[in-house]
C-alpha cells in the first residue's frame, strides 16, 4: 500500500493543529514538514519550535525534509523535537555520510533527498545506510509547483539500485503530487507520496488522499 505524507506548507497556519487531525482522520500516513532557511531554497517556513508543537497533535509519524545549508548544526534540534525522520539534501550535505550517521545517532530515520536536476548515482555510495530516498519532482521551495516529468525515470534507477541491493529503502516522491502525476511515480517504484497542495487545497480531504493513493 502505498503511503501518503500530506505537506503542511499547504495548511492553514492559523489553524495548524486542526489541520493535522484532519488529515490523520482522512488517512495519511505521514506527517511532511518542510524546513526552509531562505539560503538553500527561497523561502522561510519553520524551525524545530513548530515541530515541537505539532509533535503532540498526531500519533503519525512526523517526516521533516530540511530544505537547509549547515544541516548537521541542526539536527539534533529537531531530533528533540520530536522527529521521526530527517532528510538532508545530498546539494546542501558535503560530507553527507557524517550528516546520514548524526541523524541515525539520534536515534531517528535517516533519509537523503536529490534535486531534480541531481543524478541518482550521488547515493550509490551511502544507500545502504539509509532509511528513504526523497526524489523532488520540483525544485524545492515552494508548494503548488508542476511535477517535473523528466524525473520519474530517475525513481526508477533508485527503485532498481534498492533492488539490486535488497534493501528494504523507503521511495518517497514529493512536489506537485496529484491523482494525475500520482501513478507515474507509483509505477516507477515509489512507496511514499508526498502532496501539499492536492490535499490542503480540496475540500473533501478523504477523497483527496484516496485519489492520489489510487483506491
Ligand atoms: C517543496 C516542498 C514540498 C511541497 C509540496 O519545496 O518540499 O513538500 O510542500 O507541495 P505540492 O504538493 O503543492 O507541490
Ligand atoms: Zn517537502
Amino acid at each position: 500500500m502505498i503511503k501518503i505524507a500530506p505537506s503542511i506548507l499547504s495548511a492553514d497556519f492559523s489553524k495548524l493543529g486542526e489541520e493535522i487531525k484532519a488529515v490523520e482522520q482522512a488517512g495519511a500516513d505521514y506527517i511532511h514538514i518542510d524546513v526552509m532557511d531562505g539560503h538553500f531554497v527561497p523561502n522561510i517556513t519553520l524551525g524545530p519550535l513548530v515541530v515541537q508543537a505539532v509533535r503532540p497533535l498526531t500519533d503519525l509519524p512526523l517526516d521533516v525534509h530540511l530544505m537547509i545549508e549547515n544541516p548537521d548544526q541542526y539536527i539534533e534540534a529537531f531530533a528533540n523535537a520530536g522527529a521521526d525522520m530527517i532528510t538532508v539534501h545530498v546539494e546542501a550535505s558535503p560530507h553527507l555520510h557524517r550528516t546520514i550517521q548524526l541523524i541515525k545517532k539520534t536515534g531517528v530515520k535517516a533519509g537523503v533527498v536529490l534535486n531534480p536536476a541531481t543524478p541518482a548515482n550521488t547515493i550509490k555510495h551511502i544507500i545502504h545506510d539509509i532509511d528513504m530516498v526523497l526524489l523532488m519532482t520540483v525544485n524545492p521551495g515552494f508548494g503548488g509547483q508542476s511535477f517535473i516529468k523528466n524525473v520519474v525515470p530517475k525513481i526508477k534507477e533508485v527503485r532498481n539500485l534498492i533492488d539490486e541491493n535488497k534493501l528494504d529503502v523507503e521511495i518517497e516522491v514529493d512536489g506537485g503530487v496529484n491523482a494525475e502525476t500520482a501513478p507515474l511515480c507509483i509505477d516507477a517504484g515509489a512507496t511514499v507520496l508526498v502532496a501539499g497542495s492536492a490535499i490542503y487545497g480540496k475540500d473533501d480531504l478523504k477523497n483527496a488522499i484516496n485519489a492520489i493513493r489510487g483506491v
